[in-house]
């Protein structure tokens, strides 16, 4: 891997802890404000939804921008998702239902944004799993590359997940859905090296005729 290669991964894989560090600290000095559980709750899920949108904007980037140097960091900004996406759950289950199984589940059961919040964690708990190096060789490429893609239904459960829990100002979650459906379409459009024509077949494939 070349350095520049390794210095981006380094500066996403400390950068995106950043936040969580913040949050924690605040958390620690008392400064999360009137209401810190549903502060931390809601910083903690808008962080995985941002980390996994950044995920999916890596292949784009490295297509269209040729920002090859990222996308190395892909599987960092999938990881801290599901991460952030846990200790959203976590905080939720552990702070807000008192670690009450039953009361967890009655909520998710009456309140469909929970469970579409639900959804998509689960969907990203076995592409964080998936990701070790050792599991793309067990599964093999093409296999690994199609689980991944649930990436994107994970991203557009979450979004929808945060489009029915807000309850006047939908701005934001329809930025984050413009911004994952460019994402999506983007995949579609082929590359400029794609598009080129066939290239001519070089003068000694021509056969001895052509000499
Ligand atoms: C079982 C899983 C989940 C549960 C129980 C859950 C629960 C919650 C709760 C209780 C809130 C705060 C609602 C309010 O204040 O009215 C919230 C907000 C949010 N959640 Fe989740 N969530 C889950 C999964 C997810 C996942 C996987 C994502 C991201 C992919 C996510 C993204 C968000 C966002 C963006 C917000 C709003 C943040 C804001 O208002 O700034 N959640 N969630």
């Amino acid at each position: 891997m070349s350095q520049a290669v390794n210095f981006a991964k380094r500066m996403v894989l400390w950068n995106a802890a950043v936040p969580g560090l913040l949050l924690a600290y605040d958390a620690w000095r008392g400064n999360l404000g009137g209401n810190p559980i549903n502060f931390s709750i809601r910083t903690t899920g808008m962080l995985s939804l941002i980390m996994l949108v950044l995920s999916l904007a890596v292949t784009p980037l490295v297509r269209w921008a040729g920002w090859g140097w990222l996308g190395a960091s892909r599987r960092t900004l999938g990881l801290y998702a599901f991460a952030y996406g846990l200790a959203h759950f976590l905080l939720f289950f552990g702070l807000d239902r008192e670690w009450s199984l039953a009361s967890t589940w009655s909520e998710i059961a009456l309140r469909p944004y929970l469970a579409i919040g639900g959804a998509s964690l689960l969907i990203m708990l076995p592409l964080a799993a998936t990701s070790t190096n050792a599991m793309i060789r067990a599964l093999g490429g093409a296999r690994w590359k199609q689980l991944h893609r649930l990436a994107y239904a994970a991203a557009i459960l979450g979004c929808l997940h945060y489009l029915l829990l807000v309850k006047a100002d939908i701005r934001l979650p329809v930025v984050f859905f413009v911004v994952l459906g460019g994402l999506l379409l983007s995949r579609f459009i082929p590359t400029r090296s794609r598009s080129l024509p066939p290239r001519r077949p070089l003068p000694e494939s021509r056969g001895p005729a052509a000499g």
